[in-house]
């Protein structure tokens, strides 16, 4: 559930009215509730409580500074995949010591910074990770605290761009290396095994991919016991799927209670969860304004002051993000095509949306407070939106509107 409904045929975020935002702000803009994020990320935190847990917010999905901030005061920890991600946990006043580093590529500057702030652990992807984490804990003189990301090769039935747990994917280690993986990790003497973990994709809206996953893990860890390796914690990553359309995902208590069936008797592990989608998709919208409507020879098109630089996921990977008006007019809709002013014919938002629309009516774009601002860029040379953060009756800008000498501040001219 979440905070953005219809007053008096009016769109308002918490209780601040969004067209008054857009007034203040200018189009197009992002818009978050604070409310909805507590709330998505306490349902979380709820649904695990009886068990030692620690949600890791995947900072991917929203790395804004305001965002990561509402978090940070809950307690909550952090997922994150660089560098620049760790220091935004750190300014936003996050806890390294309950920060997770995923990704398969990490540089030894990033494993050394990583070891310097002191974080929770590294998931790590390969062999050549592991050695290269051992020398550079070795370097500083200190333990590198990790875990095996494992591929279950389970199929999480989702886009394949965002499916990452079945062999053809780029990441983890094969689910068959594991245990030779472990035991190569205990002979690396500034390593300190504490987990196991595994992520299988995004936007799963069905439970049994990750009751497949979480089985295949535990019996891992029961073999790796017997080999007098133990566990400590099992991180089953992000992955929890959101309403977009019509889609039913489980609500996370009865993916937490799916959870807690396979995971008797192991009151010893830590269970960590890496949510990035759930806590932040629909605790943002995109505010666009329409700039005119045509007619085409086959179609009608609102162009709109927002686009694919804006966001891309409709663009990427034909995502369907629901289109409402901002002020709701009586009366007929017709059929549009929500497109941008950008050189591409794949620059649209959404497609054969149903709408009663007119010039300078506003527009929003929902769910997109996951991988929206953060998949952003300037193409077109246009810039970024400003981020703003509801909180009840208050609206405050998170990020400021970029502007065009900041775009070209460090690119230089040719002399002679
Ligand atoms: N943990 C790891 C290791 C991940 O790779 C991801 C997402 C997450 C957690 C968070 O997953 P979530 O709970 O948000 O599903 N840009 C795509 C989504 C890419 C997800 C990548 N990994 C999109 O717009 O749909």
């Amino acid at each position: 559930m979440d905070f953005f409904n219809y007053k008096d045929q009016q769109l308002f975020a918490e209780d601040t009215a969004v067209a008054d935002i857009a007034a203040e702000y200018g189009t197009p803009c992002y818009i978050y509730s604070r409310a909805t994020l507590e709330r998505h990320w306490r349902a979380f935190d709820s649904a695990v409580s009886t068990h030692k847990h620690l949600i890791c917010y995947a900072v991917k999905a929203n790395s804004n500074l305001g965002v990561l901030s509402v978090l940070a005061k809950l307690g909550s920890g952090f997922d994150i995949v660089s560098a620049g991600e760790l220091a935004r946990v750190i300014a936003a006043g996050g806890d390294p010591a309950k920060v997770v580093f995923s990704g398969v590529g990490k540089t030894p500057e990033e494993i050394a910074y990583a070891l310097d702030v002191g974080i929770k652990c590294f998931n790590v992807e390969s062999i050549p990770e592991l050695e290269r984490i051992n020398a550079v804990a070795k370097s500083l003189d200190k333990k590198a605290p990790i875990s095996l990301r494992i591929n279950p090769n389970v199929d999480a039935k989702t886009h394949p761009y965002i499916s990452t747990g079945l062999k053809a994917n780029k990441f983890g280690i094969a689910h068959e290396d594991a245990i030779a993986t472990y035991l190569k990790a205990q002979t690396l003497s500034h390593l300190d095994i504490k987990g196991m973990d595994c992520h299988i994709g995004s936007q799963l809206t069905d439970i049994s991919p990750f009751v497949d996953a979480l089985n295949k893990l535990l019996s891992l860890i029961d073999e790796l016991a017997t080999l007098g390796i133990h566990i400590d914690h099992l991180d089953v990553g992000g992955g929890l799927g959101v309403v977009y359309d019509d889609e039913t995902p489980p609500h996370p208590n009865e993916y937490a209670a799916a959870m807690a069936d396979c995971m008797k008797g192991r009151e010893h592990l830590t269970l960590i969860l890496e949510p990035g989608r759930a806590i932040a998709a629909n605790a943002g919208i995109l505010v666009t304004k329409v700039e005119f409507l045509k007619q085409g020879e086959e179609k009608n098109f609102a162009i709109v002051d927002a686009a694919m630089n804006d966001l891309l996921r409709p663009a990427l990977y034909s995502a369907w993000q629901k289109i409402e008006a901002v002020s709701v007019r009586e009366g007929d809709t017709e059929i549009y095509d929500v497109v941008g002013p950008v050189c591409e014919t794949g620059d649209f938002l959404g497609k054969a949306r149903s709408l009663n629309i007119a010039p300078n009516d506003l527009l929003a774009v929902r769910s997109a407070g996951a991988y929206g601002f953060v998949m952003a860029s300037n193409y077109n040379t246009r810039c970024r939106p400003p981020e703003i953060m509801v909180d009840g009756d208050k609206a405050m800008l998170v990020r400021a509107r970029e502007t065009v000498e900041q775009l070209f501040e460090n690119e230089y001219t040719v002399d002679g």
